[in-house]
């Protein structure tokens, strides 16, 4: 069967270019190039993947393209860093530099053939402000995805949050945790990755070590790989996400599908989210609002929305005996039952839809 869109190398770098197809070559996968990016029209939507060379960087952002998964930014030599900022600003996933990135863009390339084996989507988590309820909400929506029978990986990406394990009574299970991702780069195998974790069955959670010393943070690099890895092994990954971002946060809210701010109907919570907002504004652009009750001041959860200026996707109403359920490591969604559970349903309805 021939597929209907090739992989698009936007490039105009004879270096990189041949640097490509020589991979290319060795995976099997044919890439169209392009050299003038005004004249590739809706070929950057559909392609199963866009390679955008360095050298077309600025060019290709000027044309405002569509925002859409699977564009990489390839160059030649060893620093990649000075690309990132462009590189985000386009919803890049990855910058990858030949020829060191070489193995892991043969993969990708190789996956744009075969298709990879899942496409799990992902969706970030963050609080208005701190004890807002966003780690709760979390490991509540990874709990109602397996009992929706999508296989879920749920990712702390707060280091000072607590510990997601600990949310779900795991603390004491051995397996892979950030530390042993610490230095990783470019690709990490999705199987290997899931069979590492500490996990039961559908559920594995990628969570910071204990007894937690400060952790230092992930790094961009851990995180894309560990959501690269872990969006093909599962079907839905949930990221708790930290109110102050780092490097490790911002990538991982560009690979989201949607990010929901979890915000307590409080005025004070409301202007200490907007700076949140601000933040996560920069690296997602589908971003809810999930408005936590009660109010004490009797603001309505449209009011909160709307003073962020977000749609309001959804309301945790206080969970009957949820402080106690978490002090034993159960999260109260598991059951299928209560308010947190209904809610955790209809968002994922929504966001998934
Ligand atoms: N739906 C709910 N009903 C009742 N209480 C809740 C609910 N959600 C969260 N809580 C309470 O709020 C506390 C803080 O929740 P959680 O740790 O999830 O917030 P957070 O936003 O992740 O906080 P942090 O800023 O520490 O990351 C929990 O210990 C729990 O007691
Ligand atoms: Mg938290």
């Amino acid at each position: 069967m021939t597929q209907p869109h090739l992989p698009l190398l936007l490039s105009a770098d004879a270096a990189v270019t041949e640097e490509v197809l020589r991979i290319a070559a060795v995976s099997g996968q044919a890439v169209e190039i392009a050299i003038d990016p005004g004249a590739v029209g809706p070929r950057y939507g559909v392609a199963p993947l866009v390679l955008v060379g360095a050298d077309l960087l600025d060019e290709v952002r000027r044309q405002l393209p569509p925002r859409r998964a699977g564009v990489l930014v390839v160059g030649a030599g060893a620093d990649g860093a000075v690309l990132l900022p462009a590189a985000q600003d386009l919803g890049a996933e990855h910058v990858a530099m030949l020829p060191a990135a070489r193995e892991w863009l043969l993969n990708r390339l190789a996956e744009a053939r075969t298709g990879p084996r899942r496409e799990g989507r992902i969706v970030g988590v963050v609080g208005g402000r701190g004890g807002s309820g966003a780690s709760t909400l979390a490991a509540a929506l990874a709990v109602t995805g397996v009992r929706a029978g999508l296989s879920t990986l749920l990712v702390d990406a707060d280091p000072l949050g607590g510990g997601l394990d600990l949310a779900l009574g795991w603390e004491r299970e051995r397996g892979l945790r950030w530390s042993g991702l610490a230095g990783a780069s470019g690709r990490v195998d999705p199987g290997t990755l899931t069979a590492a974790l500490p996990g039961r069955g559908p559920l594995a959670v990628l969570a910071w070590d204990r007894p937690s010393v400060v952790p230092a943070a992930a790094g961009a690099e851990a995180m894309t790989a560990a959501l690269d890895a872990g969006r093909r092994a599962a079907d839905l990954v949930i990221v708790d996400l930290p109110r102050s971002f780092d490097a490790a946060a911002s990538a991982a809210a560009r690979s989201a599908l949607m990010i929901l701010l979890v915000l307590p109907s409080e005025v004070r919570a409301t202007a200490a989210a907007t700076q949140v907002v601000r933040e996560v504004e920069r690296h997602c652009r589908r971003i809810g609002v999930v408005v936590r009750g009660p109010s004490p001041g009797g603001l309505r959860p449209g009011e909160v929305a709307r003073a962020v200026g977000l749609p309001l996707v959804g309301e945790m109403r206080p969970e009957p005996g949820l402080a106690a359920a978490l002090e034993k490591g159960v999260v109260p969604a598991a059951t299928g039952r209560g308010p947190l559970a209904h809610l955790c349903r209809d968002l994922l309805r929504s966001v998934l839809a």
